[in-house]
């Protein structure tokens, strides 16, 4: 086994010269198209990491966000349905060019804001710089490919059919009021993927960001604001017990936009007088699997487990989150895995570290129980740095063998503990992925067709995507993403999410009676039902 330094406290403390100096304290909230003032109550908002004031450890401080109250979530959701009116509002009704030139617009100003954005993901969840450039950059080519896909769509939604003798016009309309609620590992990306296409297709939106990463979400309210007209996004912060459940119980929100988890899903839901109107579009929980097979080439699955299980720190949902190994070649992938993550850098984001502090309060207590559950059920960690700490670093640790009765086996860890499981009939694993409550994806580990295709069919039934020598990945956005079970509910992806958001409506008459469509079209009374070509 590598052995290599431990971990120091000095690996996840902040040099004094690099401390963050101008505290965002952020006193504004966006409904019906003003930014309006807060005087109430006000979240502090800390980093992950920590400095040395006076010789003892600290959080730096980023500033603070507003702690709004029911009564604002209420008004900024009255705000959505005033702009929506009942599918009769302004924007429901805009033709499809200017809601594309006011998106266009956002995304532009959006751009302004990439330096500040950039450096709030590294410093309120510790996304390291390579990656929350990443970010940024991905999500800003997602909304670019978004206004391409939706032309097309229009385009489709552009001609008349002749079914049976009977004429039709079918566009994808909107649904309605979207509540919107992201998470905190990817707080700009996951949220925006939503939120921006729903908005194409003509639904209005209350937005709250998550508790982690809301400072990040600041230097875009003038843009949404000054983009959008009043009303089609309103932007709130603070609990979701405070803001998001009164929204659902008023019974007046039609799309529940989540990306997070199905406990959280499930209550929000059940808050709606009537859940069986409420489309959800949720992105939840994963538990995926790497199968390595007997024959795999070794080095490539070690370095795909390696960025699979561990980059963001496991902080990812496609993570792989449970590995199982054929016993014809466990005790030499356990030693190359052990190695290479031993190899790992932890430390500050700024620097590019590998492995970077937790945002989550408490997270490294919660890894650490993981660990020790494990291990009195008769695991061991099988890396020299496994489960070292310093401050929030928690050192990624490989558990072997481990019990299916610890919760590491079933629970998704959502951070970077990551339980091993021997195998010597694929009908065990098959077995597991059949009994668990997720279905996101699985990576399979083979150099023979024949093995890894009679996987792929027992796969593809029980998950959304097979990965094959590779680890689980969403990308690239263009491909749908989504899941089985307690995993997701409806599909993501550039033109997925348009889809999900909307639902297809249509003008129809008999060909007889042409005439009036005629009428309608030639003299440019209806946007719905024009022959406009978006190009
Ligand atoms: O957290 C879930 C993300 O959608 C994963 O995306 O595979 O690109 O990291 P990713």
């Amino acid at each position: 086994m590598c052995m290599t330094h431990a971990m120091t406290a000095q690996d996840s403390l902040l040099d004094p010269k690099d401390a963050f100096t101008d505290p965002l304290h952020h006193k504004t909230y966006l409904i019906d198209g003003q930014l309006k003032a807060w005087n109430g109550a006000m979240a502090q908002v800390y980093s992950p990491i920590r400095t040395l004031v006076n010789g003892v450890e600290k959080p730096v401080l980023l500033g603070s966000a507003p702690e709004l109250k029911e009564q604002q979530g209420l008004e900024a959701l009255a705000a959505a349905r005033k702009a929506y009116d009942n599918g009769r509002g302004a924007w429901p009704t805009m033709p499809a060019a200017d809601r594309i030139a006011a998106m266009e617009k956002f995304v532009d100003r959006m751009v302004e804001q990439r330096e500040v954005v950039v450096k709030l993901l590294m410093w309120e969840i510790c996304k390291r710089k390579k990656d929350a450039v990443k970010e940024f950059t991905r999500t800003v080519d997602y909304l670019r490919e978004t206004i391409v896909e939706y032309k097309k769509l229009h385009r489709e939604g552009s001609h008349i059919h002749n079914v049976e003798g009977t004429l039709a016009q079918i566009r994808r309309g909107p649904l309605g009021v979207v509540l919107c609620l992201g998470p905190f590992n990817y707080p700009l990306n996951e949220t925006f993927c939503v939120l921006l296409p729903a908005i194409l297709m003509g639904n209005t939106a209350v937005f709250k960001p998550a508790k982690y990463g809301v400072l990040l979400i600041t230097p875009l309210l003038e843009a949404f604001r000054d983009c959008f007209p009043p009303g089609v996004i309103n932007i709130v912060f603070g609990r979701g017990r405070e803001l998001a459940a009164p929204i659902m119980k008023s019974g007046h929100v039609d799309v529940l936009a989540l990306i997070g988890n199905s406990k959280s899903s499930n209550a929000l839901i059940n808050h709606h007088p009537k859940p069986n109107r409420v489309r959800q579009v949720l992105g939840l929980e994963a538990k995926n699997p790497a199968i390595i097979l007997p024959d795999a080439d070794l080095d490539l699955a070690v370095n795909q487990c390696v960025s699979g299980a561990w980059s963001f720190n496991g902080q990812r949902c496609t993570a792989l989150k449970v590995i199982y190994v054929h016993k014809y070649v466990r005790a030499e992938f356990l030693e190359k895995f052990a190695a290479a993550t031993d190899r790992l850098r932890a430390g500050l984001p700024f620097a590019d570290s590998d492995i970077t502090p937790l945002p989550e309060v408490g997270k490294v207590e919660a890894m650490q129980a993981y660990v020790d559950e494990a291990v009195e059920m008769g695991a061991k960690v099988i890396n020299a740095k496994g489960g070292e700490t310093a401050g929030a670093i928690f050192f990624p640790a490989i558990l072997f063998p481990v019990s299916r009765a610890a919760a590491i086996f079933r629970e998704e860890q959502f951070g970077p503990v990551c339980p091993v499981i021997e195998f010597e009939d694929i009908e065990e694993v098959m077995a597991d992925i059949a009994e668990s409550d997720y279905g996101q994806q699985a990576s399979v580990f083979s150099q023979n067709p024949e093995a890894m295709g009679k996987v792929i069919d027992q796969l593809v039934n029980q998950v959304c995507r097979v990965n094959l020598n590779a680890s689980c990945q969403r990308g690239p956005d263009a491909l749908p993403f989504t899941g089985r079970k307690d995993s997701a509910v409806a599909t993501l992806s550039v033109r997925a999410a348009l889809r999900s958001f909307s639902i297809r409506t249509l003008v129809a008459c008999s060909e007889g009676r042409k005439d009036m469509l005629e009428g309608v079209v030639s003299g440019r009374h209806s946007t719905f039902s024009s022959m406009d070509y978006l190009l």
